[in-house]
């Protein structure tokens, strides 16, 4: 009886070092998103960042003045999440339809995946029914106005 139950034992514990060491594999982290989830959620949760679309001026000007405000950040590490911020919150051109991409399209995902597509009108549409498969709260006119502005930015 004793012996079942330490067997049992065992074997839980050998499931939950290869489930964390899976989470591990799948949550490795770049160090400038580990800056920003521990620097930066304290005040605020991440729509603030979620909804910019800054180059690397830009995203430096907010984290300097981020820190001011009291955010945690060491100076070394203000290039390396600068860098982050950058690569998955980069800036995008100016015009109708970014305003919607900027509010709704971030709900689900970084702008990464939007800036990194090329493809044309159709395809662009072809992405925009999948969202609105997804879930994206996308209006008939704010559909037309991202389509126009996706396909025309981000053509191949
Ligand atoms: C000490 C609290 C605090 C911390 C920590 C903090 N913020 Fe903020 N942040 C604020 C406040 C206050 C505002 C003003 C808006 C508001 O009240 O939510 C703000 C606003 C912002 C905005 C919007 C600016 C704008 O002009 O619309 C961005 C972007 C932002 N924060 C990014 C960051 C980033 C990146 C970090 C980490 C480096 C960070 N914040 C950490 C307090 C903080
Ligand atoms: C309700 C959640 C949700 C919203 C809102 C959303 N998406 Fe997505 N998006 C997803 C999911 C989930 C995937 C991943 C699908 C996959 O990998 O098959 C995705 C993937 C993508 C991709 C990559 C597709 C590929 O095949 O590489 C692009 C581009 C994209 N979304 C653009 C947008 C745009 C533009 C908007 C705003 C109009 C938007 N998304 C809004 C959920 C959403």
């Amino acid at each position: 009886m004793r012996l079942a139950i330490r067997a049992v034992g065992i074997v839980a514990a050998l499931a939950f070092v290869s489930v964390a060491a899976r989470g591990q594999e799948t949550a490795k982290q770049e160090p400038g998103e580990t800056i920003l989830t521990a620097a930066c959620q304290g005040c605020h949760d991440s729509r603030h960042v979620d909804t910019q679309a800054l180059d690397e001026e830009g995203w430096t000007k907010v984290v300097k003045a981020e820190v001011a405000r009291g955010a945690d950040v060491k100076s070394a590490d203000v290039p390396v999440l600068v860098d982050y911020l950058v690569r998955f919150h980069g800036p995008l051109p100016d015009g109708p339809g970014k305003e919607v991409i900027l509010n709704i399209c971030t709900q689900c995902h970084d702008l990464q995946r939007v800036r990194r597509t090329r493809l044309d009108a159709e395809g662009w549409a072809e992405i925009l029914d999948t969202m609105l498969n997804e879930g994206a709260p996308l209006t008939q006119k704010d559909f037309a106005a991202v389509l126009r502005y996706v396909a025309r930015n981000f053509r191949p």
